[in-house]
């Protein structure tokens, strides 16, 4: 079923910036309403008017495979025209400012702008100057609050609740916006949430966020759920934060061994991608029936197209027109 207008009442926000600040409820909605839109992704003519007239302008100042074309089909499957502007190809490139530039592309009449850069808190910055929504789709190492929302979404599939399931997120959490945001999630809606990872990859004061910590994996996955693993980001070995990445593997990558001597039989494995195979995870167990990761992805368009419909994207209006 497509979600009826008459219903859903939207976000009580004008911008998706992160988890930290939406209410329970507000997950929910976005949630159950990406579960309608799925069903519109199953049909041969995958498009609804719902955003007709409306248009979008993508930010991408850092590289994007799933993310930025999610976000861009969520877009023309909703009927909404969109627009594009990287770093490497704009007049960034001529000095001028992340928030002029989006000014300037406002001043072309957008109703939402999606911005992915390496900043903490940019997507801040613009919402507080533009009329338009805007959707955080990551900021540096603070959050990725679209990641968590279609993960939270796949969990809700493949278990049928939140409460009582336990999940550890390994990796570099430190660096990780996907592992902030999740947290966030994962707690509001009552998950049980672990870490691990080599110590100088996990903050100071992360059990202030509600989690537990190990540092060892064999003990971390015992009677899990859910293993989320996180990209290793390469270019922090640069920076001394773990010794090696063949020491990294032997200490902490999960490999078809180690989920059978110490996770349990039900166990699932996701992941945010890119995926370093044979790194933070082998192969065999991102292709294997265990894996979360594609379906991941599919449940990105539909939690994106949810967020565009329930944000009043910058005229007041709200969402579209109703049940088709
Ligand atoms: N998960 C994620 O953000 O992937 P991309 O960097 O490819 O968008």
């Amino acid at each position: 079923m497509c979600p009826d207008s008459s219903e859903i009442k939207g976000l009580k926000r004008k911008d998706l910036l992160g988890i930290l600040e939406l209410e329970r409820e507000e997950i929910e909605l976005i949630l159950s309403t990406a579960v309608s839109f799925k069903e519109i992704l199953e049909r041969p003519i995958k498009v609804v008017p719902y955003l007709r007239g409306k248009t979008v302008a993508f930010l991408f100042f850092e590289p994007s495979t799933r993310t930025l074309n999610s976000f861009s089909l969520a877009a023309r499957r909703l009927s909404c025209d969109s627009v594009s502007v990287s770093a490497s190809s704009s007049s960034v490139l001529k000095g001028e400012t992340l928030l002029d530039t989006a000014k300037n592309l406002e001043a072309m009449k957008l109703n939402f702008v999606v911005v992915r850069h390496s900043s903490p808190g940019a997507s801040h910055i613009l919402a507080k100057n533009l009329t338009s929504s805007v959707v955080n789709a990551g900021d540096g190492c603070r959050e990725h609050p679209t990641q968590a929302l279609l993960d939270l979404l796949t969990i809700k599939e493949h278990f049928g609740k939140f409460d009582e399931l336990k999940v550890v997120i390994v990796g570099d959490i430190e660096h990780s916006r996907v592992a902030r945001s999740n947290i966030w999630g994962m707690t509001k809606l009552g998950m049980d949430v672990s870490i691990c990872g080599p110590p100088t990859l996990i903050p100071r004061d992360i059990d202030k966020m509600g989690v537990r910590v190990y540092y060892n994996l064999k003990e971390a996955i015992k009677g899990k759920d859910i293993i989320y693993v996180l990209r290793i980001q390469k270019e922090r070995q640069a920076a001394g934060l773990f010794p090696s990445t063949r020491e990294y593997i032997k200490l902490y990558s999960i490999t078809e061994e180690v989920l059978e001597k110490y996770a349990k039989k039900k166990v699932v494995i996701m992941h945010p991608g890119p995926v370093n195979r044979g790194v933070e995870l082998a192969p065999s167990v991102a292709d294997g029936m265990r894996s979360l990761i594609l379906p991941q992805v599919t449940n990105g368009v539909a939690v994106r197209m949810a967020c565009f419909y329930l944000l009043p994207g910058g005229t007041g209006e709200g969402r579209g027109m109703g049940q088709l």
